[in-house]
This record gives structure tokens, C-alpha cells and sequence, in this order.
């Protein structure tokens, strides 16, 4: 793809062509072609801001993370010393699963982006939050993006599930609206904020969290939210929050039985949950396999989505 050009002040402004009002508020709405990260426009604060963030987190997540997205990270060579090139990580990531990174301005439309993840390729924000965003941005950014999700993408069974997510998402794109609405519950409650069982306690894959202060002590620390085993069809209808921390973690074994829960068709699965009512965020059912149910102290009564 060709390098675009940014001067002056265009420096650090990511192209955003539209701004839709959707149930989930005002969606800024970014070009959607590949862009060749911007490395050398970075300035001293954008690598500050990481390191701050990276130094952060790192501290923070170490017993709280899964080891394997720690062990990633490392083997990556991310460091906190600057924004890493997505070069250098390609190097080593191609080698390692046969995945990509490509520079993308902000999020993508769902098409776009599933079929990026269909062919290996995970989009990455090429810009980073400023320095009074540190705490919370509500769209995702290089760091959300870089330091959160890419990691896993070194595991071989975590990069399959990615994938077929990509795959998966074509489909139920094609399928209709709430097919999409119920992977979409899947791609939360997993990769954006999900739990596994390691042997010696929970930890965190989801990068919504590992990305996230807050949320990676609330998660394990909190008494309010609901902490329940995977369950696939049940996940599929259980409304979640985008404003708040989550009411209810889903909790994997490993990620094997990811891939394994994944590995059929939907087509059915959906035809048979549409027929269903949605869970509440917060809702435990009788045939929840409930590893710690949530106090639900400091809760919202409304507004999942
Ligand atoms: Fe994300």
C-alpha cells in the first residue's frame, strides 16, 4: 500500500470520514484502506504515552494475566522504551502463527473487519491516545490495540480462534442482523474481556481488560461481578456493557476448548437462539455453572447493550 503522506498538522490526525449515531452512541467512522504505520511521526509524548502505559500495566498484570499473553509480549519484544515498529513484530509473529499486523486509522467496519481476520491480518490503530487519555478512551487505539490484542495472536490455538471468528463473522454477516448480534456477544466475552482457568488461579486473556487499569483489578479483585463457566450458546445471548465494567466475566478452561466450542457450524445455533429471549448482563441462570456469583454493588440498573 502507498505510504500517505501526513505534514504539519495532519501529523497525528487519523482520517475519520463519518461520524453514525448508532445504538451504541456517536461511532466515529475511519478510512478504511491499509496505511503504512507512521513511525517516524511519532513524537516524544506518543512514546511516552506508552511507556507510561506499558510500565503500568506490565506491573499490574504480572499474576493477574494469563502467562501466556506475558510470554508473548516478552517474546515479541515489546518493551516500554517506544512504540514498537509493526515490522519488527511481524518478523516475528508471521513466523510464529502466520499472522499479520496492518496499520489501519481507527476501527473498521465489521466487513472489513472480519475479512482482515480471515486472511491472518489483524488491524492496529496506528495512533496512540494523549497523555490526558490515559485512564480512558472509548475507542480503541495502538495501545488498546498493540499492547491488548496482539499478543495472543503468538499462540497457535488463540491465532486459530481469531481466525475463525474472521470466518465465522463473513458468515452471519451474510446470515443477518442477529446472527451478528450474537457472534459479536462471542467476540466480547471472549476476546475482549475474558477469563481463564489457569492451574494456579484466574487470569486474564481479554484485552478490553489488559488494556484497561481499572478493570484489570476489578475483574479478579471485585466482589460485584458475576465470574461463570463458558458456555457458548449461553454467551450468545447475554447483553453486555460498554459503559461500565462488565456485571459478569465468562470464565474459560483453556484455549482449546474455545477452539473446540467454536469448531461447528452456527447456522443452526442461531436459528435456534433466535427464538430465545437475551440475558441480562448481570442475570445468573439456574444452569450457570457460577464460579463466584456478583454482589452486583455499585451496578447500573440499565444500559446494556
Ligand atoms: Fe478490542
Amino acid at each position: 500500500m502507498p505510504h500517505r503522506r501526513r505534514l504539519g498538522p495532519m501529523n497525528s490526525t487519523p482520517r475519520r470520514v463519518e461520524n453514525l449515531h448508532t445504538d451504541k452512541g456517536k461511532v466515529p467512522v475511519y478510512a478504511t484502506g491499509v496505511v503504512e504505520q507512521p513511525w517516524d511521526d511519532y513524537r516524544p509524548a506518543d512514546h511516552g504515552v506508552w511507556r507510561q502505559l506499558y510500565e503500568r500495566q506490565r506491573a499490574l498484570l504480572v499474576g493477574r494475566a494469563c502467562d501466556e499473553f506475558l510470554q508473548a509480549q516478552d517474546a515479541m519484544g515489546m518493551t516500554p522504551d517506544r512504540i514498537p515498529k509493526f515490522a519488527d513484530i511481524n518478523r516475528v509473529l508471521e513466523r510464529a502463527t502466520g499472522w499479520t499486523l496492518i496499520g489501519v486509522e481507527g476501527l473498521l467496519p465489521e466487513l472489513d473487519f472480519f475479512d482482515h481476520l480471515a486472511r491472518r491480518r489483524f488491524p492496529v490503530t496506528w495512533w496512540i491516545r494523549r497523555p490526558d487519555q490515559v485512564d480512558y478512551i472509548e475507542e480503541p487505539d495502538l495501545f488498546h490495540d498493540l499492547f491488548g490484542h496482539v499478543p495472543l495472536l503468538m499462540n497457535p490455538l488463540f491465532a486459530d480462534y481469531m481466525q475463525a471468528y474472521g470466518r465465522g463473522g463473513l458468515k452471519a454477516h451474510a446470515i443477518g442482523p442477529e446472527a451478528l448480534q450474537q457472534l459479536t456477544r462471542l467476540y466480547w466475552y471472549t476476546v475482549e474481556f475474558g477469563l481463564i482457568r489457569q492451574h494456579d488461579g484466574l487470569r486474564i486473556y481479554g484485552s478490553g481488560i489488559v488494556s484497561s487499569k481499572g478493570e484489570s483489578l476489578y475483574c479478579l479483585d471485585s466482589p460485584a461481578p458475576n465470574r461463570i463457566g463458558f458456555d457458548l450458546e449461553r454467551i450468545m445471548r447475554t447483553r453486555y456493557r460498554i459503559d461500565t465494567y462488565q456485571k459478569t466475566y465468562f470464565v474459560i478452561d483453556s484455549f482449546a476448548q474455545l477452539m473446540d466450542a467454536t469448531g461447528p457450524d452456527f447456522t443452526p445455533i442461531y436459528a435456534r437462539l433466535a427464538a430465545q429471549p437475551a440475558i441480562a448482563a448481570g442475570a445468573v441462570l439456574p444452569g450457570d455453572r457460577v464460579l463466584q456469583r456478583g454482589s452486583g454493588e455499585g451496578w447500573a440498573a440499565d444500559g446494556d447493550v
